[in-house]
Order: C-alpha cells, then sequence, then structure tokens
C-alpha cells in the first residue's frame, strides 16, 4: 500500500511538471510564433527591410521580385532550393558573395506567410521599424577603441543592464587571465560579419540562443555599439596569435583559487564546529567534573 501511495505521489509529482513544462513550452512558442519577434530574432541580423544588404539582400518589397509559393519554399529550405538549381536563388547567392541562409528553427509554412505579410506592410512604410541601425560612418578613434574594450571587460557597465561580454567571450589581446569559454573567441569577429555594418545588425538583435534572451531586455545601447566596434575591428586588424598560456593561466588561477577558497572554508567551518563543540565539549567535561 505504502508503494502504491510513493508510486501515485511519483506520477502525480511528473503530471504536474509534464504540465508545468508543457505550459512554458508552450508559452515559448506562442511568443516565439508573433512574427515580429520572430523576425527580430532569426532574420533581422542579415537582413534589413528597406536598410540596404547586409549578409543578406534588403527585403523591401521582395514579394515584387517572385511570387509568395516560391518565397515560402525558399524561407522553409533555402538550402533545398539551392541545391535544387534554381537560376533565381543562384542568383542571389552570388550576389550575396557565396553566404547561404540557413533555415531558421521552428519557421512553419503559416508562419513564414506572416513574415511575408510583414515585409509587405513594412516595405509600405517610410521607414521600417527593421531599417535597421545606422551606425555612423565617422572614422573610428582610439577614445573609441578604449571605450569598447572597457565595455567589452566590463570595468565600464553597460547602460541597460545586460552582462559584460567577458563572461563568456574571448579576444587574443586580454592578458594572462583570458575571457570566458562559453563563447567564442571575437578576434575576428569583425570580419567574420563583415565589418561596421554586419556587426552592427548583430549587435542590436543578437541571432544568439545564448545571448538573445539575456539581450532582449537589456539591449546593447545605441551609443555603446560604435566603442564595440573599434574594439572587434582594432582585435581583427591586430589579429594577435591565440596565446595558449591564456589557457593554461585561466585553468592554473582556477585551481589557485579553488585552493584559496578551500582553505578559507576549512577555518571557517572548523571555528563554526569549534563554536558548536565547544560549549558542549564544556558542558560535558564540567559535568563529568562535578561528578569527580
Ligand atoms: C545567416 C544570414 C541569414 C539569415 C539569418 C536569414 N537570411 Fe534570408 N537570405 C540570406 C542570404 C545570404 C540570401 C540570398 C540567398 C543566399 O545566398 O542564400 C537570403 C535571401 C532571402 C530572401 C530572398 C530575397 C530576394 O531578394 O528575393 C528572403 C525572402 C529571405 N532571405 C527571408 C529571410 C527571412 C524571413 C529570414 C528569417 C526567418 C531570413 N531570411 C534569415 C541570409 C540570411
Ligand atoms: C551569456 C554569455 C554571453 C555574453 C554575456 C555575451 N555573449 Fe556574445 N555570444 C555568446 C555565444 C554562446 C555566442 C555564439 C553564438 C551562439 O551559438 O549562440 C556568441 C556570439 C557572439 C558574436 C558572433 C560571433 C561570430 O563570429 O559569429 C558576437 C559578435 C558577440 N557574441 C558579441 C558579444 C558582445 C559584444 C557581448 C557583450 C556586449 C557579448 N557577445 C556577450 C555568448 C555570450
Amino acid at each position: 500500500m505504502a508503494t502504491m501511495n510513493s508510486a501515485t505521489n511519483h506520477i502525480k509529482t511528473l503530471t504536474a511538471l509534464a504540465a508545468v513544462s508543457v505550459i512554458l513550452i508552450g508559452s515559448g512558442l506562442a511568443s516565439a510564433q508573433v512574427p515580429e519577434a520572430f523576425y527580430r530574432q532569426n532574420c533581422m541580423s542579415c537582413h534589413t527591410i528597406g536598410g540596404g544588404r547586409l549578409t543578406g539582400p534588403d527585403l523591401k518589397d521582395v514579394s515584387d521580385r517572385q511570387d509568395r509559393a516560391w518565397l515560402v519554399d525558399w524561407m522553409l529550405d533555402p538550402e533545398g532550393v539551392l541545391g535544387s538549381g534554381d537560376p533565381y536563388a543562384a542568383k542571389l547567392q552570388k550576389e550575396a558573395r557565396g553566404a547561404v541562409m540557413t533555415r531558421s528553427p521552428g519557421i512553419t509554412r503559416e508562419l513564414a506567410n506572416a513574415l511575408l505579410d510583414l515585409i509587405d506592410a513594412e516595405s509600405l512604410l517610410e521607414k521600417s521599424a527593421f531599417a535597421g541601425v545606422q551606425v555612423s560612418d565617422r572614422a573610428l578613434l582610439p577614445e573609441d577603441v578604449e571605450e569598447g574594450r572597457a565595455l567589452f571587460m566590463g570595468s565600464t557597465p553597460l547602460k541597460n543592464g545586460g552582462p559584460a561580454c567577458i563572461g563568456c567571450h574571448h579576444v587574443n589581446s586580454v592578458g594572462s587571465l583570458g575571457g570566458g569559454k562559453l563563447g567564442l573567441n571575437l578576434t575576428r569577429a569583425y570580419a567574420r560579419l563583415e565589418g561596421r555594418k554586419g556587426l552592427a545588425a548583430w549587435l542590436v538583435a543578437p541571432p544568439s540562443l545564448t545571448m538573445s534572451p539575456l539581450f532582449l531586455d537589456h539591449p546593447i545601447d545605441e551609443e555603446e555599439i560604435l566603442p564595440l566596434i573599434a574594439f572587434m575591428k582594432q582585435e581583427t586588424e591586430q589579429d594577435l596569435p591565440e596565446s595558449s598560456s591564456a589557457t593554461i593561466n585561466f585553468v592554473l588561477s582556477g585551481i589557485f583559487g579553488a585552493g584559496v577558497l578551500l582553505v578559507i572554508f576549512d577555518r571557517l567551518w572548523g571555528k563554526r564546529f569549534k563554536a558548536v563543540r565547544r560549549p558542549l565539549y564544556d558542558a560535558t567535561y564540567s559535568k563529568t567534573k562535578d561528578k569527580a
């Protein structure tokens, strides 16, 4: 009977957990399926609507260039369309200097249609909300680089409360402590994302599953974008070799740090035990002494 009960309890707990996860996943999907949010997270880093080419073409008036059926098929499986030898896709790819669009996770036929409705509506506006950031073209100064470095390292906190880049990223110029190992080494990010405009688009709406949830409510401020770009541009231009000592020092300092912590904990726990034990010990001792 007792086992029956605990089995039923287990089932109840599991059902409750399943229900909670269904709600959580459900709400996640629901919010992801708002076309604006989906576009922001999945398309904006490569496309503007009326702001010129990034990695992909400007999508303004795309429905004048291709019919709806083709565009939906394209969004559902760009690599498949390219692979089929479609001449229009081949032309697009050539114009994109060989870049290949990948299928956005979670896209459906329904959502593709909703995205095209959104693109059509935004194309009619004088200035779309998705025209992209207008980063200044002005020359980047050494002060910009320094400001960007401070933002990257976290010595100047990000204005809107986002986490410092160094927590997850590494650049080769950062001294012996190195940076976080979760994210990428950003030394060549400026080149990889094709310069100022591409990097700016990336930072305004990071299409990264790790970064976007953290920066959605704490976006990198417009005024912080240029300094960060200046810093990353300098990293790319210097292109310092990745120092292996950075990794070793990182590990060593970790071990050293753990050792120091152990010593501190040992002291604290030692004191704690003494603090509890001493009176007990004294009480027992004095009792035995009394008896004696
Ligand atoms: C990694 C960059 C990238 C992302 C992300 C991306 N695209 Fe693309 N897109 C491209 C490239 C590049 C092309 C040109 C064809 C090629 O080379 O693959 C393209 C082409 C297109 C076209 C055809 C444009 C034309 O002029 O006919 C449409 C429409 C499109 N993308 C929509 C989207 C939508 C909507 C999303 C988000 C769900 C998206 N793309 C996400 C890079 C991207
Ligand atoms: C919580 C960890 C985290 C933080 C904090 C973070 N990033 Fe990232 N970032 C990532 C991860 C992980 C990736 C790899 C993309 C992916 O798959 O999610 C990435 C990718 C990037 C890329 C794309 C690199 C490329 O070559 O494609 C850039 C640029 C970038 N981050 C810039 C920044 C900047 C600038 C900051 C600080 C303002 C920052 N990140 C803060 C985790 C983080």
